[in-house]
């Protein structure tokens, strides 16, 4: 039986057109896709800090966070991946409905996976961005030490390692996080959005 046959959608009033109009933007989901130690964390927070002080709502899910609380449950097969990255996009769709520019920082490295969450929302509202980092960078920074202890075999299923990243075909950017300094990289995502409407241009 259908667990959910007696459950009725409630319509709100108080609708997401007039949450970014109160709020002077729209909403969106802009999604950092990228090695282990590709700087998505720290754009999607350059970003973030950035957006906050033009006046916009925001707000970051990182995956290292999310992982000791909402998806505490899950590791790292192939199936817990795509659980994590199936309840944060259901997550970041509820942030968009709540006028929020949600930003998040997970390797995602499936293809499916992503595409799934992009299907969830409408045309516009994903914004894909690749943090394009060779691996050999992201393994000399090493800022967790978990590269060091993959080679070991200490981790399994590291992904670049012993688990595949799947590059994406077709991001609305690409950015590269391995040789562009910070405030460059936080201006590419910043200008995408105000060449697309997302936030108004000064
Ligand atoms: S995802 O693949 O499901 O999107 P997520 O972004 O949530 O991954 O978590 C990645 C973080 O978990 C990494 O930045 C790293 O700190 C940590 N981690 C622990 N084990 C692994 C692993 N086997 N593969 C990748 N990252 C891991």
């Amino acid at each position: 039986m259908d667990k959910n046959a007696n459950i009725v959608w409630h319509h709100a009033t108080i609708t997401r057109e007039r949450r970014e109009k109160l709020n002077g933007h729209r909403s969106a989901i802009i999604w950092f896709t990228g090695l282990s130690g590709s700087g998505k964390s720290t754009l999607a927070h350059a970003v973030e800090e950035k957006l906050h002080l033009m006046g916009c709502r925001t707000f970051v899910f990182d995956g290292d966070n999310v992982r000791h609380g909402l998806c505490s449950d899950l590791g790292f097969s192939e199936r817990d991946r795509e659980e994590n990255i199936r309840r944060i996009g259901e997550m970041s769709k509820l942030f968009i409905e709540a006028g929020v520019i949600a930003l998040t920082a997970f390797i995602s490295p499936f293809r499916a996976d992503r595409r799934r969450v992009r299907s969830l929302v409408a045309s516009g509202d994903f914004i894909e961005i690749y943090c394009r980092c060779p691996i050999e960078i992201c393994e000399e920074r090493d800022v967790k030490g978990l590269y060091r202890k993959a080679r070991a075999g200490e981790i399994k299923n590291f992904t670049g390692i012993s688990s595949p990243y799947e590059e994406p075909v077709q991001p609305e950017l690409s950015i590269d996080t391995g040789s562009m300094p910070l405030d460059q990289c936080v201006d590419q995502v910043v200008s995408y959005l105000q060449d697309h409407g997302v936030i108004r241009k000064p």
